[in-house]
């Protein structure tokens, strides 16, 4: 067996999944999808549920790397906490740094630095309590799509079409922590754009039963029907991968993600947000596009793991 492809490289591997987050049930399904792939490998990989977990086993040099499936933020893996934990004792993780974690699951800066690079997003109001949220929504024009900023599996997000809504979608989305956006809500198809390495997977084009891609529609309808490539037109589907690694990287994000993104009827895309640690289910949409260019889901955890070597000795 040539170096490259031994599974000792990567000595005893984390798989952080589970955690506290909103997202738990999810990682916990990503994560046990990603230890057998490792495994089936030959890698050394057990599972970890949760950053208590993860720590009482650094404490006891237990682990050598980690492949990070955690979902969400508060505990989750996405927010930064986990990667700092994990630089402090130089371990290295896959996906994303501290910085480009915290950027992206706040969906607030996320497009507050598009907007200085002059990347397109839609157009919003962060939403502050006692904040006069009708005159924002006028001032956005209906419709608007409501959204606590540091969630994800599309918890707390309503769509407001009249004023009258608009009191109704403010108090769901406060019941998560964090910030409150308010977004143009952008009528047209929905698109994900997988990044592995320092190149994004061909576009997927969502096309759920109902009328968005909501929690029903990710994680338990088989009626969703998934396009890959998303766009016919070739040219097209290039711009579109390079606006999600151009947004992709802006954020200081690398390893691999997801970035979510809209177009409109006219052909304009426009970006929602990126992910850190996208799903790994049965349903998730890195694996499909991954599947798309013939990588398949073993290999798609190798490669990804494999960018944790970087800079160390083989
Ligand atoms: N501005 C928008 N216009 C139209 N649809 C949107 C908009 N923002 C979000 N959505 C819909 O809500 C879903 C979830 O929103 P997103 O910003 O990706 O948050 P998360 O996936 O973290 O919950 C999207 O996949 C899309 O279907
Ligand atoms: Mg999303």
């Amino acid at each position: 067996m040539s170096t490259r492809n031994d599974p000792r490289r990567f000595g005893r591997v984390a798989v952080l999944m589970g955690g506290t987050s909103s997202e738990r049930e999810v990682s916990l399904n990503s994560g046990k999808n990603v230890l057998d792939a490792l495994r089936a490998r030959g890698v050394d990989a057990v599972a970890v549920d949760g950053v208590p977990a993860l720590l009482s086993g650094l404490q006891q040099q237990a682990y050598d790397r980690v492949f990070n499936i955690l979902h969400g933020n508060k505990g989750g893996g996405e927010d930064g906490v986990v990667q700092g934990l994990l630089e402090a004792y130089a371990i290295p993780v896959t996906g994303s740094s501290v910085l480009g974690t915290a950027l992206a699951m706040d969906k607030i800066r996320s497009k507050q630095i598009w907007l200085a690079l002059g990347l397109p997003t839609p157009r919003y109001a962060q939403l502050s309590p006692g904040d006069d949220v009708r005159a924002a929504a006028q001032q956005l024009g209906l419709p608007v799509i409501v959204k606590p900023a540091c969630e994800g599996s599309s918890v707390g997000i309503s769509r407001v079409f009249v004023l009258d809504d608009l009191q109704q979608a403010v108090k769901l989305a406060a019941c998560y922590p964090g910030e409150l956006l308010m977004e143009q809500l952008i009528v047209g198809a929905e698109y994900t754009v997988g990044i592995l390495a320092d190149s994004a997977l061909p576009s997927i084009r969502i096309v759920p039963a109902g009328e968005y891609y909501d929690y029903h529609a990710k994680y338990l309808a088989n009626d969703t029907q998934y396009v890959c490539p998303g766009l016919d037109n070739s040219a097209a589907e290039a711009q579109m991968r390079a606006l999600a690694l151009h947004a992709f990287t802006a954020l200081g994000c690398s390893g691999w993600g997801r970035v979510d993104v809209m177009r409109d009827h006219a052909g304009n895309n426009w970006l929602l947000e990126v992910n850190t640690a996208p799903g790994m289910t049965s349903h998730s949409l890195v694996p499909k596009a991954a599947q798309a260019i013939g990588i398949d889901f073993d290999t798609l955890c190798w490669r990804i793991l494999e960018m944790t070597l970087v800079g160390e000795a083989s």
